[in-house]
């Protein structure tokens, strides 16, 4: 079993979507080992963001990140960092293929509903960043 980690973003929050995004992961075949509600700050989505600093749209997404509240959630599936990008669907909802996470909830390339780790090595980076200690049960063995 694999890990990775998702953020449900502000657009989805205030539309009251995340539990439905929750019972959709769960239908994916993910169990979801850690689940809070948290209104990012600044540094936070700055730090959580810093690989995208220098592209044109970061003052955008912080802005938007922080607006409200999101729900950080660590998930465990086989093969899940890429099982979760497919069900997530393609940054840009207008462009995600029918029944993904994007398509149904997503608004625009900026308000997309969901984040989702591109890698393994930075799905154990984010779930440490917002899960730390023993939050989330350490990978057994
Ligand atoms: P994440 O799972 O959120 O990382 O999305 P991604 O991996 O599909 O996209 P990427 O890492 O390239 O971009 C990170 C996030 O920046 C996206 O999810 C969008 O929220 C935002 N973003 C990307 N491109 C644009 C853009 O052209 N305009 C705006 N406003 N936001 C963008
Ligand atoms: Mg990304």
């Amino acid at each position: 079993l694999e890990r990775t980690f998702c953020i449900i973003k502000p657009d989805a929050v205030e539309k009251k979507k995340a539990g439905a995004i929750l019972a959709f992961l769960e239908e994916a075949g993910f169990s979801i080992l850690a689940a809070k509600r948290t209104h990012l700050t600044r540094a936070v989505a700055e730090g959580f963001y810093a690989v995208h600093s220098a592209r044109p749209f970061f003052g955008e997404l912080v802005e938007f990140m922080t607006r409200s509240p999101v729900f950080v959630v660590a998930l465990e599936r086989e093969d899940a960092v890429a099982h979760y990008r497919k069900v997530m669907g393609a940054t840009d909802p207008a462009k995600a293929e029918a029944n993904t996470i994007r398509k149904l909830y997503g608004g625009s390339v900026g308000e997309n509903a969901v984040h989702g780790s591109d890698s393994l090595d930075n799905a154990k980076i984010e779930i440490a960043y917002f899960f730390p200690g023993n939050e989330v049960a350490p990978v057994a063995g």
